[in-house]
């Protein structure tokens, strides 16, 4: 542990009361100097930490970057998240991120953050606005034994986790739309980009990137997504604090794993229908080289849509975007 964690442990377990420099110089076995240094790295890292000549440190708010520490400490997970976070101020993609560890073996749970992206990456070649501080960005990395074409039902299960954590943490009307959307009164709030690396007949390695809408305000939004995107904050009027979100996430994300793992498919997808509205509803399906137009039917046991279509053709859909109409 460096230094600087260690000092963050002493002025947490400090709460709320003064710390003086010279008894942290000592149980460090530091000079004052060195802890004085160590504070203002603490500082840049967006701690508030007050300090008096004669009363010594005090942490008076804890950082709201998504740093490592942060994550870690508290994170009821047993995998995810728990050895190894590779974390960015700001970076291109975290799926990027992602898919680099994952091709350097890195193992099944890794998480990638980033408190910024500049080529955030959304479904269909769009992009994902990612500003500092107003979202969760992130990526992890899976290693399922499945094969390549169970792959869509990842991503379902990352929607079911997405929108597990957004009920469970505040009391919004979540809904999902096929195949991954997350929405709220119709907008946007969260979105899931998912890639995978096959070899043969087998998954090599899965990442799941989630984009989660957390502290953006209406007016920062880009022009072109101003009227279909929301965010937690202009949903409540409240700023709230993304690592609770993101360890839920996490949290939901492994639960959901292990149940796909053990006991199959089927409850994810229960789960996703009661949350997903979209059975029976009359839907336009953009799909990359032509539009569908029909009722759905159901969602299969592989996640694909089942539109009847006006002439009374089945349709079974891997991926497209829906609109209701
Ligand atoms: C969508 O189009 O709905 C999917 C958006 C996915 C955005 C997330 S943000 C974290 C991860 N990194 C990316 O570049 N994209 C995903």
């Amino acid at each position: 542990m460096s230094t600087k964690q260690q000092l963050l442990i002493y002025l947490k377990e400090g709460k709320d009361t003064w710390v003086s420099g010279e008894h942290l110089a000592q149980k460090m076995a530091i000079s004052r100097t060195a802890i004085w240094k160590n504070v203002r790295n603490l500082k840049e890292d967006g701690y508030v930490i007050e300090s008096s000549p004669k009363k010594g440190y005090l942490l008076r708010q804890s950082s709201n970057l998504l740093l490592v520490n942060e994550i870690q400490e508290g994170l009821n997970t047993s995998v995810f998240g728990k050895r190894d976070i590779a974390y960015f101020k700001e970076t291109d993609s975290t799926n990027l991120r992602a898919k680099f560890l994952a091709g350097d073996g890195a193992p099944e749970g890794t998480v990638v953050v980033a408190e910024s992206q500049t080529q955030g990456r959304g479904r269909r070649g769009r992009s994902w606005f990612s500003p500092s501080g107003g979202g969760i960005y992130t990526s992890i990395i899976l290693r399922p034994s499945i094969s390549p074409n169970e792959a869509p039902k990842l991503t379902l299960m990352a929607s079911v986790a997405v929108a597990e954590t957004l009920l469970s943490m505040t009391s919004l009307d979540i809904n999902i739309k096929w195949p991954n959307d997350i929405l709220v009164k119709g907008r946007k709030i969260a979105g899931i980009l998912t890639e995978i690396s096959m070899e043969m007949d087998r998954i090599d390695y899965i990442v799941i990137g989630v984009g989660i809408n957390v502290n953006t305000p209406h007016k920062s939004l880009p022009p072109d997504i101003r009227d279909i995107a929301t965010s937690v904050f202009m949903e409540t009027g409240k700023p709230f604090p993304r690592i609770a979100l993101l360890h839920a996430y996490l949290e939901w994300l492994e639960i959901y794993y292990e149940t796909f793992k053990t006991k199959g498919f089927e409850p994810v997808m229960n789960r996703w229908k009661s949350l997903a509205h979209i059975i029976g509803q009359r839907v336009s399906v953009d799909m990359i080289d032509r539009v569908c137009v029909g009722e759905v039917l159901d969602i299969d046991k592989d996640g694909f849509l089942i539109l009847k279509e006006q002439g009374g053709g089945l349709e079974r859909i891997i991926s497209g975007d829906v609109t209701f109409i």
